[in-house]
């Protein structure tokens, strides 16, 4: 049977951000990305501090007070620019933040379900029951090796700066997104835990029907989670595109060497 590439590439796609331009307070930190990651892809995007890294993923996470002013971005055949944030979670779009929210008076049994069951509804699924929820949550806290005790207290406070790396690894499995957008998960995690986090990346979304973007400053990580493509953003574009090689290089050479 004769392949058609056109098809085969709008089903294999997952995003494709095209020219995406947005403001900050007024100021222009997206100019012209573009960017395109297809189903059972890992991407790895790396750049110096202010590059405008956390507001790609806030952009596409649809945070208030960040203005698209140009391009399109398509995630899973949808016109993600047009959803409110809600919506594309429940479409399956998952963001781990840079320096994860403290919740005071909720619990993350509680924010983990309702969060859950909220993107179920709006899938038109039925909800999970306490009890199958609870078993869920608990295999999840395992796979991430985080205390299942703290699923009780209240989100990320008082939690150490792993913790909360490790709690938003459990969010990711439990809400079990198509793509997950991952901001310097690596960041504050000791060297063991960097290898939970990473060995549970791999598990939760290394999947032909899955994609990540991971933003990160180190290599280290991606001795776990291994890149397929790694970008350079810079000046609020990506400047350069390369293989898992690519941040091998960048780390010898910092960023005026290898993109001057
Ligand atoms: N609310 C805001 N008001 C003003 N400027 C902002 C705001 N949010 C972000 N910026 C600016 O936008 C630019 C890009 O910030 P961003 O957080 O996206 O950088 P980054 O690439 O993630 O950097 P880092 O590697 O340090 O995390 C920075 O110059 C930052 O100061
Ligand atoms: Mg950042």
């Amino acid at each position: 049977m004769p392949v058609n590439h056109t098809t085969l590439e709008s089903e294999t796609s997952m995003l494709t951000i095209h020219d995406l331009s947005a403001t900050v307070a007024n100021k222009a930190i997206l100019k012209g990305l573009s960017l395109r990651i297809n189903a059972g892809e890992i991407h790895a995007i790396m750049g110096p501090n202010g590059a405008g890294k956390s507001t790609l993923g806030y952009t596409l996470g649809g945070r208030p007070g960040y203005e698209v002013t140009g391009g399109s971005v398509d995630f899973d055949g949808q016109d993600l620019l047009s959803l409110a944030p809600h919506e594309r979670a429940a479409a399956g779009l998952f963001l781990g933040f840079q320096y994860p929210v403290e919740i005071p008076g909720v619990s993350m049994v509680q924010f983990l379900r309702e969060s859950l069951n909220a993107q179920r509804k709006a899938r038109g699924e039925d909800p999970l029951s306490g009890g199958a929820f609870l078993k869920l949550a608990r295999e999840q806290a395992a796979l991430l090796k985080l205390d299942p005790e703290m699923l009780k207290r209240p989100v990320n406070v008082g939690f150490s700066g792993g913790e909360k790396k490790r709690a938003e690894m459990v969010q990711m499995g439990i809400l079990d997104p198509k793509l997950a957008i991952l901001d310097e998960t690596d960041s504050g995690l000791d060297i063991d835990a960097l290898k939970v986090c990473g060995e549970g990346i791999n598990a939760i979304m290394r999947r032909p029907d899955k994609a990540v973007l991971l933003i990160t400053h180190y290599q280290r990580l991606l001795d776990y989670v291994k890149p397929d493509f790694v970008h350079v953003l810079a000046g609020g574009r990506i400047v350069r595109s390369g293989g898992a090689d690519l941040a091998l290089e960048l780390e010898e050479q910092g960023y005026e060497g290898a993109v001057a």
